[in-house]
């Protein structure tokens, strides 16, 4: 795909968010996600983390009858979205999550470090983030339950992957049309978490 197209695209996405109603472009990449993996069911409950200003929470509350939103930049209200405040990486997290569910059918994390332009570095940061959001999700899924995360593709990748592998029956990097072209984001689509078998 030349540069060109690829930043009409991205136009594209920008343009269509404002046209139907949604705070980030980021909102399709969902849409794209959920058309290609169903891993939002009717009435479920869903955990969406880094999920400010609120394009997925727009989009799972679509199917959801009850949204977790957390980030650590506030967010503006969405029918049937809850909005907590906090960072994923610290332990308080699960205890402001767990004041309003107990179990989930879908964790979802588009949480992103601040880049710096080291890539190394920014590559480290969204690791930590997706360790932090499998932690949340094997604390809060139910059996069977389903889990979606970006990662930025480099070192620490592979590994990461293998321990979703772990966690979950089927998992598969995808990325969604809606991506930027130069982008290095991945997301890690992961079905069926195993919550009471045996983890090698
Ligand atoms: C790409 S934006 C998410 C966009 C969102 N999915 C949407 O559709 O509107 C990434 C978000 O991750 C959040 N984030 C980064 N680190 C975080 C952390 N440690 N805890 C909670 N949120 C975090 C940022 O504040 C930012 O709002």
């Amino acid at each position: 795909m030349t540069r060109w197209y690829a930043e009409r695209k991205q136009d594209y996405y920008y343009r269509e968010a404002k046209k139907q109603g949604y705070r980030a472009r980021s909102a399709f990449k969902l849409i794209q996600i959920q058309k290609k993996y169903k891993i939002l069911k009717k009435g479920c409950i869903v955990i969406d983390l880094g999920a400010s200003p609120g394009g997925w929470s727009q989009v799972a509350s679509q199917y959801a009858s009850k949204v977790i939103a957390v980030d650590l930049q506030k967010m503006q209200p969405i029918d049937k979205v809850i909005f907590v405040k906090g960072d994923i990486t610290e332990d308080e997290i699960f205890e402001k999550i767990g004041e309003y569910v107990e179990e989930v059918d879908a964790v979802i994390s588009d949480a992103s470090p601040n880049i710096t332009g080291n890539y190394s570095l920014d590559q480290a940061r969204s690791v930590w983030l997706c360790q932090n959001a499998l932690k949340i999700a094997k604390r809060f899924l139910k059996e069977g339950g389903n889990f979606v995360c970006k990662i930025f593709e480099g070192e620490d990748y592979p590994e990461f992957l293998n321990e979703v592998r772990k966690n979950f029956r089927m998992v598969k990097p995808y990325c969604p049309e809606a991506s930027r072209k130069q982008s290095s984001e991945i997301y890690i689509i992961a079905k069926g978490f195993k919550k009471y078998e045996r983890k090698n």
